[in-house]
């Protein structure tokens, strides 16, 4: 069938002002929206920016509005949209753009690297490797799973009010080292956490859980480390008495 694709077009360098042009595509309803997007590519407009690689919601790399929702062009279906074959494509919202479907990230991952994403312990390593407990590995399991395509971000409403807020995929990504018990930094992380623009800024909005295409709880895990956060705070209070 022929699908009607109306793409946000935005080159800063030549453009004024974004515009929407329309593109009309051979597709299956088994076709994947990306697959259309590299068919347009490929076949009509070599200059259409987006970007793509596994094609498997793997890599996270894109992420974008489609008919209004936040979603991967490679997990979406045209069978999946009541639209029948009617598509508008634009880039994620709260990034500047850099050309087309293609967004800045720059913030998003300097948000993720102040987190420091990475096990702490400066203990010795043992002679085989740190063992995890199974008990961690099952609270952190879904966290793992995050492919960083930053969709939950985009999506926050507190994020696109606050340019400070860490945001939930940064949050997720400290939620995972501070359940780890192989990691022994938790009290600096959760010090670090415990600020407006850090754990206490997620008003559980759920905005995050509900577009992450990797379905993890996202709010959920938040909340455990505002729940860590409090618990902390009452053991460092006791101990004070
Ligand atoms: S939590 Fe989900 S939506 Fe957010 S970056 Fe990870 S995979 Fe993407
Ligand atoms: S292309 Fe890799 S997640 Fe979609």
């Amino acid at each position: 069938m022929q699908c009607r694709f109306m793409i946000y077009r935005f080159d800063p360098e030549k453009d004024a002002e974004p515009h929407y042009q329309s593109y009309v595509v051979e597709a299956e309803p088994t076709d994947k929206i990306l697959d259309c997007l590299n068919r347009i590519r490929w076949e009509q407009d070599a200059s259409l920016a987006f970007r793509a690689s596994c094609a498997h919601g793997i890599c996270g790399s894109d992420a974008m509005v489609i008919n209004g929702s936040i979603a991967l062009g490679c997990q979406k279906l045209i069978r999946d949209f009541k639209t029948g074959n009617s598509f508008v494509i634009e880039p994620l919202p709260l990034f500047k753009v850099v050309k087309d479907l293609v967004v800045d990230l720059d913030p998003f991952f300097e948000k993720y690297r102040s987190i420091k994403p990475f096990l702490i312990n400066d203990e010795p390593p043992p002679e085989t490797e740190r063992l995890q407990d199974p008990t961690d590995q099952k609270t952190i399991e879904p966290a793992l799973s995050c492919i960083l395509c930053a969709s939950c971000t985009a999506a926050c409403p507190i994020n696109r009010a606050d340019a400070e807020y860490l945001g939930p995929a940064a949050l997720l990504r400290a939620f995972r080292y501070l359940f780890d018990s192989r990691d022994s930094a938790g009290s600096e992380r959760l010090a670090e956490l415990d600020r407006e623009s850090g754990a206490w800024g997620c008003k559980t909005m759920r905005w995050c859980t509900e577009v992450c295409p990797k379905g993890i709880p996202v709010t959920k895990c938040i909340t455990r480390i505002k729940t860590a956060i409090r618990r902390k705070e009452k053991a460092d209070g006791d101990a004070h008495v």
